[in-house]
């Protein structure tokens, strides 16, 4: 992604979730502020036809994969605050709403939005168009993840190393290179023991069937069109593997059968994830309980 210019697939998204509250009974993700984040016009438009934008057979399931992460992560997040956590970092935040809807009382959680520079300049004028004003307990930090640290950024910011700090890092991994992401986990991993992080990543494509390779082709061809071409992907296997040797003490991969089977059991529309994409969960601990360190 060229770091002068504001995310495409972070509008994407959003409208995805947008179109999971007014398509999809019962919800996955219920998420009052998804219409108003994505602007007026595009509000008006989607409610007029919320159908519109399933232009492929492959719409529904990234829908689905997009309301499945984000609930997993504020899942994660939950049971992270029971085991201390009083500090989220959302990585990649794009048009993320969740520090505009934070259900957890006043003084309970800092937030921290951290996106490529344009990314949050222009999110923020988002928030000012739609007359949102950012909550008290939410900080903005500026980090292009290929060249800052992130640990420079968030110190700057004002976050404190020294407290259990949930992460979340939805869509973003594949836009950057194997060495960014690395980099990224290698800091988390040192955050306090009951720290984590939630991130979704795309499967390598030598690992995936001819059938699956079709439709990852079709995909990337969409986002590279959009100037933001996936870079990173992962064998889950040696990404676990390389999680355990950078120190996190519980690791959990959720694939396509987990995910369906915690997010979409029995509904009668059909609704699931597909199979290009996985959940991962990682956590700073001894212990093999997410439930609590
Ligand atoms: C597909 S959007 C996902 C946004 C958000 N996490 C969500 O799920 O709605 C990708 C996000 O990654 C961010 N991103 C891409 N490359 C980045 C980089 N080098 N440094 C920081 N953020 C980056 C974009 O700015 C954008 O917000």
């Amino acid at each position: 992604m060229k770091g002068n210019r504001a995310s495409v697939t972070a509008q994407r998204v959003a409208m995805q979730r947008a179109a999971h509250q007014l398509l999809d009974d019962p919800k996955v993700f219920d998420d009052p502020v998804a219409l108003r984040i994505i602007g007026k016009e595009s509000a008006l438009v989607l409610q007029a036809d919320p159908h519109q934008y399933e232009t492929t057979p492959l719409a529904p399931y990234l829908r689905a994969f997009v309301a499945a992460r984000s609930r997993y992560a504020e899942d994660e997040l939950g049971l992270g605050i029971r085991r201390g956590v009083r500090q989220y970092v959302i990585l990649g935040a794009g048009l993320d709403t969740f520090a505009y809807r934070n259900p957890y009382p006043q003084g309970t959680l800092r937030v921290f939005e951290v996106d490529q520079p344009a990314t949050q300049t222009w999110k923020r004028a988002r928030l000012a168009e739609i007359g949102m004003t950012p909550p008290g307990g939410l900080t903005f930090a500026p980090v292009d993840f290929e060249t800052q640290t992130l640990e420079e950024g968030l110190r700057h910011a004002g976050c404190d190393p020294d407290k259990g700090t949930f992460f979340s890092w939805l869509g973003v991994t594949e836009y950057l290179t194997t060495e960014a992401v690395m980099t990224t986990l290698r800091f988390i991993a040192s955050a306090p023991r009951g720290s984590g992080i939630v991130f979704d990543y795309m499967i390598s494509p030598s690992l995936l069937t001819p059938a699956q390779r079709a439709r990852f082709d079709a995909l990337a061809r969409r986002v590279e069109s959009a100037g933001e071409p996936w870079k990173a992907f992962f064998d889950p296997g040696s990404l676990a593997s390389e999680l355990r040797a950078m120190g996190f003490g519980y690791v959990v991969d959720l694939g396509p059968e987990e995910i369906n089977a915690r997010y979409f059991k029995d509904r009668k529309d059909g609704l699931r994830v597909g199979s290009l994409s996985r959940l991962m969960n990682a956590q700073v601990s001894g212990s093999a309980t997410s439930q609590g360190v």
